[in-house]
């Protein structure tokens, strides 16, 4: 047993070693050392509602630690009490190549890191005044930042260095005849940045240049990393938006939904605006990635036009099948399945490259609060 791991875990990973469910276990017989109350209190809430908000409240914390680094790089350097600190300089080539997406960037990215401390710190806060337990991954800030001028020296949650952004969305949003909860798949839409890793934030200030005789006034590299950037953000958001509405199913209280839902049209309201803003990513073409070792090109997604697979001005979903291939097609959130939505949410996270480099309890823990909130259930 790893000697770090929050006693949770252990009791867990204890209770599963000796091949029982934890919801099997009420006696304190069985724990020897380990007090009944290491397992997580939901106080005056009922045990699943409380186990989702956890859930929800470590991938709150999750989203405010990497919007926080994009923040810093890349978003209006304005401090804002009570959740918005550690904006500094940003990095001004970093930004310039952001803004090549969409004059305003900095400002969205800024209030895309606002909102999520705000998410993370209101869950917490809520379950808290229920008596019931809170997440708090600070033990789990191991990983470096970047070298680049703007970022701040400290230790963090997610790994922005090494990802592999799933653009699969892209083509889901646009599908009229498909849906990931009746089994299909869809291709990425950026094949580039959905295979080998890659940086969205400049690592070093070799990575963040000006470039006056390119277009876009940046070099390459600086673009291409903006890029991949601009597609992570969607990719986050659109998690983000499907989650919501997987356990918002799986709640009891009327007040918890209440949470779910209106948190949750943020999340969408996030995706909404990045995922216009993607569309707007400059081709390259020859660009060394440091990080792959590849000579890649960024596709040029104008030539998408008349691809309504592709095309990038389809940014409202696409009506769709929906529950049955019987009923009509509708324009939806996609997908909203509810079995095993943290789990898979934790998955895709760890997928994308989010946690690379992150400690064997991390993922531990985080496993440990996926399956409590896939093990609520309404009824
Ligand atoms: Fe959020
Ligand atoms: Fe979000």
């Amino acid at each position: 047993m790893e000697p770090n791991l929050p006693i949770k875990v252990k009791r867990r990973n204890f209770l599963k070693s000796m091949g029982v469910a934890g919801a099997a276990i009420s006696s304190g017989a069985l724990l020897g050392n380990i007090p009944l109350d290491a397992e997580e209190r939901g106080g005056r809430l009922d045990p699943g509602d409380a186990a989702i908000l956890r859930f929800l409240a470590a991938a709150e914390a999750i989203e405010a630690d990497l919007w926080q680094q994009y923040a810093e790089l890349g978003g209006k350097q304005k401090n804002e009490a009570p959740y918005l600190s550690g904006l500094t300089t940003g990095n001004t080539a970093y930004t310039k190549a952001l803004t090549n997406l969409d004059s305003d960037m900095p400002q969205y990215i800024t209030d895309n890191t606002d909102d999520e401390f705000s998410h993370a710190a209101f869950i917490n806060e809520y379950l808290k005044s229920k008596g019931a337990d809170t997440v708090d991954l600070t033990s789990f800030r191991s990983l470096p930042s970047s070298k680049a001028t703007g970022a701040q020296q400290i230790n963090r949650l997610t790994n922005l260095m090494e990802l592999t952004v799933d653009t699969s969305w892209w083509t889901r949003y646009r599908s009229g005849s498909k849906n990931p909860d009746l089994g299909d798949s869809f291709p990425d839409a950026i094949a580039v940045i959905g295979t080998d890793r890659h940086t969205a934030i400049p690592r070093n200030d070799d990575e963040a240049q000006l470039d006056s005789s390119s277009p876009n006034g940046v070099t390459d590299l600086t673009q291409f990393i903006a890029n991949t950037a601009g597609f992570h953000f969607a990719f986050i958001e659109q998690g983000g938006t499907s989650l919501y509405a997987q356990l918002a199913q799986r709640v009891k209280s009327v007040e918890v939904l209440r949470i779910l839902l209106s948190i949750g049209g943020t999340e969408i309201a996030h995706f909404q605006t990045w995922h216009d803003k993607a569309g707007n990513c400059p081709p390259l073409t020859g660009v060394h990635d440091p990080v792959s070792g590849k000579v890649v090109d960024f596709p040029d997604i104008g030539t998408f036009a008349g691809n309504d697979d592709l095309q990038a001005n389809l940014i409202m979903p696409e009506p769709t099948i929906f529950l049955s291939r019987k009923f009509p097609v509708v324009s939806i959130i996609r997908p909203t399945e509810t079995k095993k939505a943290a789990s898979n949410a934790l998955q895709a996270l760890t997928a994308d490259g989010l946690f690379r480099g992150q400690s064997p309890g991390f993922f531990a823990y985080m496993r440990d609060l996926a399956e409590d909130a896939d093990e609520a259930r309404r009824y």
